[in-house]
């Protein structure tokens, strides 16, 4: 089977290179990572001859403008990127009888209550990425092709930068830190993605019927603050020198951080559906985390 990435440099993309490489041929493709084949997403209609030339049976789409706060100055393009783009791709993978695997996040709800959601809770996004996301998904749904959606949250990588790695930054230099406690969710590592991708996929090709859209993310859940605190404790906890004393990492909430881009508070999303289908258990959030850590600092 010939399987098309999309965005293979990304933080998912790049542990999709690893999960599917055992499923078949796999051709990865992206902006400007060097090496890769280069799929431009805000030409979406440049998208159907790279299709056409790979000829996938499995499509897997990790590409999407992520920049919450910049989406807000900039709509077209990321509507380019995360709506139309993936719209072309369903409609390709429809020609094809391909199989399109997509990414989508909790930024598509509203982030009222304090409950996790489900799959058909109502959506209402509150940014331009939300937005423009929240589009993407509606246009592969329509377009009929056989699909997976995975709504995602808080996606970390030890490849690149990400947020516990700002915190073991800033907490080695600052002697206080001030971080949003009202958001709360779920962080979950592309690993885990990745690897739930290539087991989900694998059944879908064999049982159609278990196509459709799934909340996936690591299980329990936190607040940014908690989170970094996490991250600060487990470092100290291996020797890592840090300047912030335990007692200076400081709860503040969303309202004292103003962003371009307002984000939803309560970003829990319930994961029984996917658990269910797949018969899959996702852990809790601390055990990618630690894990992510140890590679990071090596210990
Ligand atoms: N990050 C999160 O916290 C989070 C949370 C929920 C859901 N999600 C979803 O999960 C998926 C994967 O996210 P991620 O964190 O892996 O994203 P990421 O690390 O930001 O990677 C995004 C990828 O998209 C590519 N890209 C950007 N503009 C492009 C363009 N014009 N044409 C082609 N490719 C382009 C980037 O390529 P270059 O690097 O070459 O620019 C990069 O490889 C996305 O659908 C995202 O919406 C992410």
């Amino acid at each position: 089977m010939n399987i098309l990435i999309l965005g293979c440099g990304g933080q998912v993309g790049w542990e999709l290179q690893r999960s599917l490489a055992p499923l078949g041929h796999v051709t990865a493709c992206d902006f400007d990572t060097p090496g890769s084949l280069k799929a431009d997403f805000s030409q979406p209609e440049a998208l159907r001859a790279l299709v056409a030339q790979v000829q996938p049976g499995l499509i897997v789409n990790a590409a999407a403008h992520t920049a919450v706060d910049k989406a807000e100055s900039e709509p077209e393009l990321a509507r380019a990127i995360n709506a139309t783009a993936p719209g072309v791709l369903a409609e390709e993978a429809a020609r094809l009888g391909a199989l399109l695997v997509h990414y989508s996040t909790d930024y598509v709800f509203d982030g009222g209550g304090d409950q996790p959601r489900s799959e058909d809770a109502p959506t209402g996004p509150l940014s331009v990425y939300g937005h423009t996301k929240l589009e993407g998904e509606q246009r592969i749904r329509a377009c009929g092709c056989s699909h997976l959606i995975f709504r995602t949250s808080w996606v970390y990588a030890a490849r690149g930068g990400n947020f516990a790695k700002t915190m073991l930054r800033l907490a080695a230099e600052r002697e206080a830190l001030n971080v949003i406690d009202d958001q709360i969710g779920a962080p979950t590592g592309a690993e885990l993605l990745a690897d739930v991708t290539a087991h989900a996929a694998l059944r879908v090709l064999a049982q159609p019927e278990l196509a459709g859209t799934y909340h996936c993310a690591a299980g329990g859940s936190t607040s940014w603050h908690g989170y970094a605190r996490f991250v600060i404790e487990h470092a100290r906890a291996t020797g890592m020198a840090l300047k912030v004393p335990a007692d200076a990492v400081h709860p503040i909430p969303t309202s004292a951080y103003p962003t371009p881009a307002q984000r939803p508070l309560n970003s829990r999303l319930a994961t029984h559906k996917l658990q269910q289908a797949f018969g899959l258990v996702l852990p809790e959030w601390q055990s990618g985390v630690r894990r992510m850590l140890t590679e990071h600092l090596g210990r």
